[in-house]
């Protein structure tokens, strides 16, 4: 497995998939193109109505759930005002077509801002699992 020196411990540490993505810049640039793709995005204008008009909030959201969930700061996991994340979509009504057109946006997003081939792949697994979870019918 690769590592990542840590110089004060004299260990290495695993590198995590936050790190093979490549840290804040690129997880934040990830989430941003995200919502900037499905509000451009005609075929995703079904799940692009079910957000508020301002993506600026839920883009913070997203980088920092995305920052925590691949490995990186857990800020968001650590706040108690944040709902667990499948809470946070039982008022929604998302089927596989919601599912497929947010998997869409995030796939282009991957390959857009550059994130290396074999992470996408993982990644695109991952997301899949997930979204899958997320829906209610
Ligand atoms: C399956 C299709 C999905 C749909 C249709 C969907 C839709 C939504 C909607 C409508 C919101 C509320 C937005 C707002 O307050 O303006 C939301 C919140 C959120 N979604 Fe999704 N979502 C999906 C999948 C996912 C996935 C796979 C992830 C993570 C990888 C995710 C991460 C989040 C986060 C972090 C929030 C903010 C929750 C909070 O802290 O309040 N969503 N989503």
């Amino acid at each position: 497995m690769q590592t990542a020196d840590a110089p004060e411990s004299g260990e290495a540490k695993p590198l995590t998939p936050y790190d093979l993505i490549g840290g804040e810049e690129a997880v934040r640039r990830l989430a941003d193109r995200f919502y900037d793709i499905m509000n451009e995005e005609e075929a995703a204008a079904g799940i692009r109505r079910m957000h508020a008009q301002d993506l600026g909030q839920i883009k913070e959201r997203l980088f920092e759930f995305m920052s925590g969930w691949l490995g990186g700061p857990q800020d968001y996991f650590q706040r108690a005002d944040r709902p667990c994340i499948r809470s946070a979509h039982r008022p929604y009504a998302i089927g596989a077509t919601e599912r497929d057109q947010w998997l869409m946006c995030m796939s282009r997003a991957m390959v857009e801002t550059d994130v290396p081939e074999p992470v996408r792949k993982l990644l695109d697994q991952a997301f899949l699992r997930m979204a899958d979870m997320l829906r209610s019918s």
